[in-house]
């Protein structure tokens, strides 16, 4: 028995009698950089995520960087964000020549807002909590911060389309909502994809010039920019898988749910839910005791797990002139030890699922 950690193998297998000759009515229509299944893919979004601007981009590090730029982010500056997230959420801090300066994060992985003031300096420029997993971070008290001292929140909502903090979208209760449409994301493209969400604006208007060379139209260029534009055809595939969207995070909170409740004990340690939230589980991470020995028991067992993620950031080579240590966030730190990554996609079957539960109990006797 092989049960992947994701499945996007089978993904392609269901969707290819549709999406071949919707890929084919969209080439056909010869409109690759640009078109009309962007300007689809922009107004779902922000119907969806209920803001009023969509701006559809490359990546999900591309709408960090964009975001960060059009929220005054300059050389010097610094901004405050977890040091466990994906390794973008701070390269594009540091591209844009500013500082990362990190929070440790709580027993959910989520940054910790109690510990973010005592960071804030006067270079300090905006605030970027990662919604890790597709859980969302404690918002109302980041919001308060961001009030008190006049700081930005953008959110780095790669992992968390569809996740909700009171009822509010992910993406939509910051200044700017950055998300990720990387094929391993719930809502994935077959390529690099991502999109920013706001209300500003001045900031949708200018992130969708900067991301088009910065042209204002085809021969006036206001602001030098980048090439950081979703292609036609890959907002084509996001519209089709835009429709399964709910399916999937129904299917994936159903396995979640089977996990907590078959696995949540001494060994196995699951954050409790907020009830406050609702999580879409990009990912469904556990944190045990003696890691490296389970993954090998579960790999002979033909079962695929992950990290996310092995080394935090502020420990990765490319972070040591940044001053961090070892001992710098030990939250963060413990959990990189403990931290596993078990699949939760909506192609995994009820048995696998009860297989994959079966084979760790077992292993932990
Ligand atoms: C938390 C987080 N931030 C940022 C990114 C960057 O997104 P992308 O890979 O689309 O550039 C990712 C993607 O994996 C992510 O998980």
């Amino acid at each position: 028995m092989k049960i992947p950690y994701v499945d996007l193998k089978t993904q392609w297998k269901q969707e290819k009698k549709e999406l071949l000759p919707l890929i084919d009515r969209i080439l056909s229509s010869a409109e690759h950089v640009g078109g009309s299944e962007i300007r689809k893919f922009e107004k779902k979004i922000s119907k969806l995520c209920n803001v009023k601007y969509t701006v559809a981009l490359n990546s999900g590090t591309d709408a960090l960087t964009l975001g960060l730029h059009l929220l005054g982010v300059r050389p010097g500056d610094e901004v405050i964000t977890p040091p466990n997230s994906f390794i973008a959420s701070a390269a594009s801090i540091i591209h844009l020549g500013a500082k990362p300066v990190f929070v440790d994060v709580k027993e959910d992985q989520l940054i910790d807002p109690q510990k973010i003031e005592q960071v804030i300096t006067n270079r300090t420029k905006a605030i970027m909590p990662v919604h890790l997993t597709g859980k969302m971070c404690e918002m109302d008290s980041i919001m308060k911060i961001s009030k008190k001292y006049n700081i930005p929140i953008i959110e780095d909502s790669a992992q968390s389309i569809g996740s909700k903090y009171k009822k509010i979208m992910s993406g939509a209760i910051g200044k700017i909502g950055c998300f990720s449409a990387h094929p391993l994301k719930n809502l994935n493209a077959f390529g690099d994809s991502g999109y920013l969400t706001t209300n500003d604006i001045k900031i949708a208007s200018t992130a969708k010039i900067l991301s088009n060379h910065g042209m204002a139209d085809r021969n006036i260029v206001k602001k030098f920019g980048y090439v950081s534009r979703m292609d036609n055809l890959q907002a084509g595939i996001l519209n089709y898988h835009l429709t399964k969207l709910n399916h999937i995070i129904k299917v994936r909170r159903k396995n979640a749910k089977i996990y907590i409740s078959e696995l949540s004990g001494k060994d196995v340690f699951i954050p409790k839910a907020d009830n406050r939230t609702f999580d879409t589980f990009h990912t469904f991470v556990v944190q045990v005791q003696n890691r490296n020995k389970l993954i090998k028991f579960l790999e002979s067992k033909g079962i695929q797990t992950s990290i996310h993620y092995p080394r935090p950031i502020h420990l990765q080579p490319a972070a040591k002139y940044l001053g961090y240590r070892k001992g710098s966030f030990p939250v963060t730190e413990s959990q990189s030890k403990k931290i596993l990554t078990l699949p939760v996609n909506q192609y995994l079957k009820e048995k696998h699922l009860y297989y994959i539960i079966k084979c760790i109990k077992k292993f932990y006797g």
